[in-house]
């Protein structure tokens, strides 16, 4: 029997991209998108950049306190010890073709490191808890090994005497770095460590709502990382600056690129109607790291973008637009832009999931039917 065309019974009005709409609590992070202000935990975001070293961070997300030195040092030597990789990974990451993006290379080994977990199904708090420090060591390890292993070069271990941040760079390199970019490197490690239900965040915790494990929720959680339009877009930013090349270029560029309806990485957000307030910590790394490098033309170049696409489309820069420059000015290859991103994100993805374990439920939204009118006449297969 044909019926009407009709929306599944008992769902609501639709809203596109799920703008606004509240889907959960958290006590992780608060974002005021009116008056940009970001906290972690109370802690403003500022107060974060200027005082707190990303294994801070990572410890008050998970447990909801500052460490003290004992638990901060435990948890630097954990990060040491937990980020060497599986043999297994390894040899995962070898097979890998050396041309595919590092997020693929991580999306795949994340997925395979619960292979070679005994813990890997434990939904308990205390083992979820472990495989939060583990995880968040193994994406660091695992990112580096690929750039490493990518350029004909042998993974090196991380160290203990080095901040997160230092060890990564390190393993990155096989050069010790120096205090100021290590530290500058550890900022931009802290701002990216949470943002609210952001898209990558809440892929997490709709798989982990299933009960499945931590490992899947991550794997679910890079995956949709990857994606231009969330952290993939600051590898976009820095293929934007090289093409525009100069400062006189910008105004050219963007009214073409305007005039094709195209989007500008790196600007425009869901939540901010105001200035990210990660941009303006992640504007002044930029320029350090530029005359740090004795080039500023990336800055400047950027700097100039700010300025056309505020006048041409009212659009702030969001937390993708400055890191490019920074993180190019400092030495590290586009290639691990996005990356790099994951490497302070788990820290955040971790700490909703453990808030997603202690309070679940199945996350099942409802969709408005759009199809044709229900009861079709069936057509065998010999009649079509
Ligand atoms: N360049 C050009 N126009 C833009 C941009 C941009 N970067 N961002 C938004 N707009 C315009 C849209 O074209 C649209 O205009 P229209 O109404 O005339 O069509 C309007 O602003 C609203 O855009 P939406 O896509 O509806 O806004 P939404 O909230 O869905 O998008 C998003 C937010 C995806 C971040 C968007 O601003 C964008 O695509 N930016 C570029 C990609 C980017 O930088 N992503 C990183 C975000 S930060 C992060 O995830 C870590």
């Amino acid at each position: 029997m044909k019926e009407k065309l009709q929306s599944e019974e008992g769902a609501g009005s639709v809203v596109k991209g799920l703008e606004n709409v509240v889907v959960g609590t958290s006590r992780l992070s608060y974002i005021d998108g009116q008056r940009g202000r970001l906290a972690y935990r109370g802690f403003t975001i500022q107060d974060l950049a200027a005082e707190a070293s990303y294994e801070e961070v990572a410890y008050l997300l998970w447990n909801g306190a500052l460490p003290d030195r004992e638990q901060l040092a435990a948890l630097r030597s954990a990060f040491a010890s937990e980020g060497v990789l599986p043999s297994e990974i390894h040899g995962l990451i070898r097979s890998a073709p050396r041309t595919k993006p590092p997020m693929e290379v991580l999306r795949t080994a994340v997925s395979a490191l619960s292979l070679h977990d005994e813990e890997a199904s434990d939904l308990a708090l205390e083992a979820n808890r472990r495989k939060a420090i583990r995880l968040t060591a193994r994406v660091a390890g695992i990112v580096a090994a690929t750039h490493r292993l990518q350029n004909g070069k042998e993974p090196l271990a991380p160290r203990a005497d080095l901040s997160h941040a230092g060890s990564f760079l390190y393993c990155v390199t096989g050069a010790l770095p120096d205090a100021r970019r290590e530290r500058m490197f550890d900022v931009a490690l802290v701002l990216h460590a949470d943002h609210g239900f952001n898209a990558s965040t809440f892929a997490a915790r709709v798989t982990a709502a299933t009960l499945s494990d931590i490992y899947s929720a991550v794997t679910s959680a890079v995956g949709t990382l990857m994606g231009p339009l969330h952290g993939g877009a600051n590898e976009k930013v820095i293929k934007m600056l090289l093409e525009v090349g100069e400062p006189s270029r910008v105004e050219r560029y963007v009214r073409e690129a305007l005039s094709r309806r195209e989007r500008i990485f790196g600007f425009g957000h869901r939540v901010y109607k105001v200035e990210d307030p990660r941009a303006t910590v992640l504007r002044e790394l930029s320029r350090e790291a530029g005359e740090l490098a004795g080039d500023l033309r990336w800055h400047e170049i950027s700097r100039k973008l700010e300025e056309v696409l505020m006048r041409e489309k009212g659009l702030f820069p969001n937390v993708d637009f400055y890191s490019a420059p920074f993180y190019h000015s400092l030495g590290l290859p586009s290639s691990l832009f996005v990356p790099v991103f994951a490497v302070s994100r788990i820290a955040g993805w971790t700490a909703h999931l453990l808030e997603q374990y202690a309070d679940n439920r199945l996350i099942r939204p409802r969709s408005q039917y759009l199809g044709v009118p229900i009861g079709q006449p069936w057509v065998r297969l010999e009649e079509r």
